[in-house]
């Protein structure tokens, strides 16, 4: 197989977690994606279960972060955002900043809305692959919806798009 140059229709999955419904800035977070020029391709609005949340969170099995986890993911509804755009997975992760909101750079949605290591406000994939299976585990394929936006001229140069 060739190297295939990036994807532009490369999808990720972004979780506004319960803190984030909780704290009424589920709206400024959606902003800063559309903002930034990443297209939402599936939105949901959905109370976690026990098994969605052990699928999802497979490769954490046996941390001992993750019983709290669980339960603090149960609390409150979540938003599932499903984003599409080049290298999409990589900028979103960049977007939210690292784990630990005390660490997080100003700027980043982790920098500018939390202090802890465990209300972290999102989840973002890891990377494309892990992308793919965990947007499985929250959309179908069909509440996934392919569209274009009339200003992707403005996001991207032609010679990054083909
Ligand atoms: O979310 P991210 O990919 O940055 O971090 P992770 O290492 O995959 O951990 C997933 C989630 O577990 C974090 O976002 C936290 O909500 C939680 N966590 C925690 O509560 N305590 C830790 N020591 C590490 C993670
Ligand atoms: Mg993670």
């Amino acid at each position: 197989m060739t190297m295939s140059k990036p994807n532009p229709k490369e999808r990720t999955l972004v979780l506004l977690k319960p803190d984030a419904v909780q704290r009424g800035i589920v709206g400024e977070i959606i902003d800063r994606f559309e903002q930034k020029g990443i297209k939402l391709v599936g939105m949901k609005f959905m109370k976690l279960s026990d098994a969605i949340l052990d699928r999802h969170y497979a490769e954490h099995k046996g941390k001992p972060f993750l019983p709290k986890l669980k339960t603090f993911m149960r609390k409150l509804p979540v938003v599932a955002l499903a984003l599409e755009g080049l290298e999409v997975a990589r900028v979103v992760r960049a977007m939210c900043g690292p784990t630990d909101g005390k660490n997080a750079p100003a700027g980043t949605i982790r920098g500018d809305y939390s202090m802890s290591r465990s209300t972290t406000v999102v989840h973002s994939s890891s990377d494309a692959k892990a992308a793919k299976r965990e947007l499985a585990i929250f959309f179908k394929s069909a509440e996934i919806v392919s569209w274009e936006r009339p200003d992707a001229d403005y996001f991207y140069a032609a010679d990054e798009l083909n």
